[in-house]
């Protein structure tokens, strides 16, 4: 008798005869991390409550109780005054729990044609539209960090490497303008895809097929700003692509990130000596003094990892469920928060880590300087006297394999011993093979010379701009209290 009651407190309560085991009430909650989204909960549950007195679902005054009664839930929640309960197992539960507690039965009503299975598929959706404006416009900030560093360093001539060999020289705004290439696609990932795919509103799909009450979909919508309405209710309620496309652009993203992070790494050694990190972002060792570590560009190397683990997590959690709704997919959240998490960590942290870097950007030329960086342009030189290019690479390849060794670079050979090699040579060779000359020469469009990459400087802050408002807007847009 004291097991029925218990379980008919819970709000599924009446078709069971004695409670479930409490192991099972902690194993089967999702509050400890879906309280997270209780905002979104609320919000949505006010537009649900507003719609439903206005189609005379419920009465006016209900419907008046009900979103006076959330917002004061929604207040305390902000105030960090709601003690969420286990017991109550989820945060759709919990809200209505409450708001039963504290205005009776009008909060018994609140529930009609809605199901908790396309509460939180509206939930989710709403939290990853707030997520990916967030994830965006942290992108945005990095992005202007790196054209700034990237301006700074239009002339700082570096070798650029393939195979980890020296291969051409670039500069050092050419290379931190590739990353931010590649953030620029980030962004749209967050913004195109994820916020994209989350905009349409699934309430009125109920459990499965829909509701037999004249909800008014559109209306719903309309209050929590989204652009449309899911079209098919077993999809609406069952597949979480929109997560996965989040946790997809944050994947791609740490990917990025980790491959600057190794770049840093390695730049930090004495043997490359190309940056010194700040000391506000590189740690010591406990036994050797003399050890400063690249520690933040390490961990976001290392924690890339486990946002793929996020990502592989939940796409395996997906592949074998049949529609619609299955508990599995109570896993989506830990999932996509710990995505999430992570990512905000590591762009806040390699936004300033590269923002303090100092580069050497003298030793950075020295090390253009060696490798026969310059060999191409020793070779087109040939080519632009009629040599045909195979032969220009043989002639320049025999030079190179006798320097190595005798010591010294294309250049540190009189003109004499250079026509040894072929009469075409003269002494204009010299400017054209200076390190500088080959990166100011590679000027077409997405080429390294400065003019080039000033274009690509511009067209980032241009996009910068763009894309702030759009994220504005959009941000604006969701993360206000719905209209009332
Ligand atoms: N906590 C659940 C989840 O995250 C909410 C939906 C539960 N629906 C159900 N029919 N059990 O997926």
């Amino acid at each position: 008798m004291e097991n029925k009651d218990k379980q008919n407190r819970k709000l599924w309560g009446g078709r069971f005869s004695s409670s479930t085991s409490s192991a099972m009430d902690d194993f089967n909650a999702s509050i400890r991390f879906d309280c997270r989204m209780y905002k979104e909960d609320i919000e949505g549950s006010i537009a649900h409550a507003a719609m439903l007195g206005e189609q005379g679902i419920i009465s006016d005054e209900d419907a008046k109780l009900i979103v006076k009664g959330l917002h004061g839930i929604l207040a305390d929640a902000e105030a960090g005054k709601i003690e969420w309960s286990v017991e109550a197992e989820d945060i759709h539960m919990n809200v209505e729990t409450l708001l039963t507690e504290r205005i009776g039965e009008a909060g018994k009503r609140l529930h009609t044609g809605r199901s908790r299975n396309d509460q939180v598929a509206l939930d989710t959706r709403m939290y990853v539209r707030n997520a990916a404006c967030k994830a965006a416009a942290l992108l945005l900030e990095f992005r202007s960090t790196l054209v700034s560093v990237a301006h700074a360093n239009l002339e700082s001539v570096m070798p650029g490497y393939t195979h980890m060999q020296k291969a051409q020289p670039v500069t050092l705004a050419h290379h931190m303008m590739a990353y931010e290439q590649m953030m620029r696609r980030d962004t749209n990932k967050f913004m195109n895809a994820a916020f994209a795919a989350a905009s349409s509103m699934p309430l009125g799909s109920g459990a499965i097929a829909g509701t037999t009450f004249p909800l008014n979909r559109m209306r719903v919508a309309e209050l929590l700003r989204f652009t449309d309405i899911s079209e098919n209710s077993m999809d609406a309620v069952s597949d979480r692509d929109y997560i996965l496309d989040a946790i997809y652009a944050c994947s791609v993203l740490m990917m990025h990130l980790s491959r600057l992070c190794e770049e840093i790494v390695l730049w930090s050694t004495g043997e490359f000596g190309f940056v010194t990190l700040s000391d506000g972002y590189s740690t010591g060792s406990s036994m050797m003094p003399n050890k400063k570590n690249p520690d933040a560009a390490e961990l976001v190397r290392g924690k890339t990892g486990r946002v793929y683990g996020d990502l592989t997590a939940l796409l395996t959690c997906m592949k074998g469920l049949p529609l619609t709704y299955n508990k599995d997919l109570q896993e989506d959240k830990e999932a996509l928060f710990d995505a999430l998490d992570t990512v905000t960590a590591c762009l806040t942290i390699v936004n300033s880590m590269m923002a303090e870097a100092a580069f050497n950007t003298e030793r950075m030329a020295q090390a253009a300087e060696e490798g026969f960086t310059n060999a191409t342009d020793a070779a087109d030189y040939l080519v632009k006297k009629g040599l045909p290019f195979r032969e220009a690479h043989e002639v320049i390849g025999r030079i190179v394999r006798d320097l190595t060794r005798e010591g010294g670079g294309i250049a540190s050979l009189p003109i004499e011993r250079l026509r040894e090699y072929s009469p075409l040579f003269n002494n204009d060779v010299y400017k054209i093979i200076s390190v500088k000359m080959c990166v100011r020469r590679r000027n077409l469009p997405g080429g390294p010379a400065p003019d080039a990459v000033m274009k690509t400087l511009e067209s980032a802050a241009k996009d910068i701009l763009a894309m702030r408002k759009i994220i504005m807007i959009c941000d604006g847009f969701v993360d206000s209290a719905p209209r009332e």
